[in-house]
């Protein structure tokens, strides 16, 4: 059904709704090597809240927190803690994309709207998803500012510099409730019309403790990937239970970002702080046997903990970092693609492992 796609041009930006905005960009330009581009605030004449714009490579993420106590960011933050509150894609006409996702069943959060300043015009739209997360469709090709009408350019030469090697979103995953998995599978469908191209029961995903189920939505053009995970019974708490309690609901899980060079990638991130989880050697006893052949040195991967899965389409390197915030909701993947298409189900396991292990020091497993 072709005619049903949403025409995407891809990422256009993610924003997390924070608790100080001024820190977390710190945090996102010292430890992952981001630039901060763009800022509005008070001094750029927006009075209630202030926003960095954050660059590396494709990735754009925008840090937002509230500077009074009544104010919706405050009520997200007290609810949800730093988390994403917009993830947001480029289209070629926000109004079209609105008006359709709209007709098919999605709850508008913003009508589509023009902002204009020197540099342009933008326009943008807001639809709900899981959680309080709002997917905004932005259409920019009318503008050439520094991000949007109303920010203002505070990086040297307008240029991120390439930081540690992160290229582009790969894909974001969604946490939601017990038994919610299939709704929001099929809002993909019919709002979007994306496809379900991978799909774990509890069966497949499951550690001695806990379990989960997972479907990947993808659009036609494959840019877009939105893995959707949501509980399973197990023997203790399941992770995405943890995560849904902590988070005060459903919410983006983690953030994948593609690296061209995945070791030297979190070579520079450990060494401005960032910490990863962590895996037992043992599984480099086993993953040789698994992936095959592969480009990169076994006792390097085994150094710095990075996993490997193949599928029939090639091979694909993965790690996963801590929770980035005190919460144990949102933290981030650096992956690196050799042909290989699919999440590195290969290593679910070992994931869940590590992060069991974390749960269980939190005392939440
Ligand atoms: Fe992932």
């Amino acid at each position: 059904m072709a005619e049903d796609f949403m025409p995407l041009l891809g990422w256009d930006h993610v924003e997390l709704w924070v608790g100080n905005a001024k820190q977390a960009a710190y945090f996102y330009e010292h430890a992952i090597g981001f630039t901060c581009t763009a800022y509005a605030g008070p001094e750029t004449g927006v009075r209630d809240r202030a926003s960095y714009v954050l660059e590396q490579g494709d990735v754009r993420f925008v840090v937002t927190s509230a500077l009074r106590e009544e104010h919706e960011i405050t009520k997200h933050h007290a609810r949800h803690g730093d988390g994403v509150r917009d993830i947001a894609l480029t289209v070629p006409d926000a109004t079209e994309a609105y008006r359709q996702a709209v007709s098919r069943g999605a709850r508008g959060v913003t009508e589509p709207h023009r902002e204009e300043d020197e540099f342009g015009t933008v326009e943008r739209a807001a639809i709900a998803t899981y959680g309080d997360t709002i997917h905004t469709f932005v259409s920019r090709a009318g503008y050439a500012g520094p991000f949007l009408p109303g920010y203002v350019s505070i990086s040297e030469n307008g240029h991120a510099d390439p930081g540690v090697g992160l290229l582009n979103i790969d894909h974001i995953v969604g946490n939601v409730e017990l038994g919610r998995m299939n709704h929001w599978v099929e809002f993909y469908e019919r709002v979007f019309g994306m496809t379900n191209i991978l799909h774990f029961g509890d069966d497949q995903i499951q550690t001695e403790y806990s379990a989960l189920m997972s479907k990947v939505m993808s659009d036609g053009s494959g840019k877009v990937k939105f893995p959707i995970n949501e509980p399973a019974e197990g023997k203790r708490k399941s992770q995405i239970e943890e995560y849904v309690e902590f988070y005060g609901g459903a919410g983006a899980q983690h953030l994948a970002l593609a690296s061209s060079d995945i070791v030297g990638t979190v070579e520079a991130m450990k060494e401005r702080g960032f910490r990863f989880l962590d895996t037992p050697d043992s599984y480099y006893d086993e993953a040789p046997g698994r992936v095959g052949e592969i480009a990169e040195e076994w006792p390097i991967l085994q150094e710095h903990k990075i996993l490997v899965d193949r599928d029939d389409d090639g091979y694909l390197l993965q790690i996963f970092t801590k929770t980035a915030q005190d919460r144990p909701t949102v933290f981030f993947e650096v992956i690196e693609r050799h042909g290989a298409t699919t999440f590195g189900e290969g290593n679910f396991k070992a994931l869940f492992e590590a992060i069991e292990r974390e749960q269980a020091l939190r005392g939440n497993l």
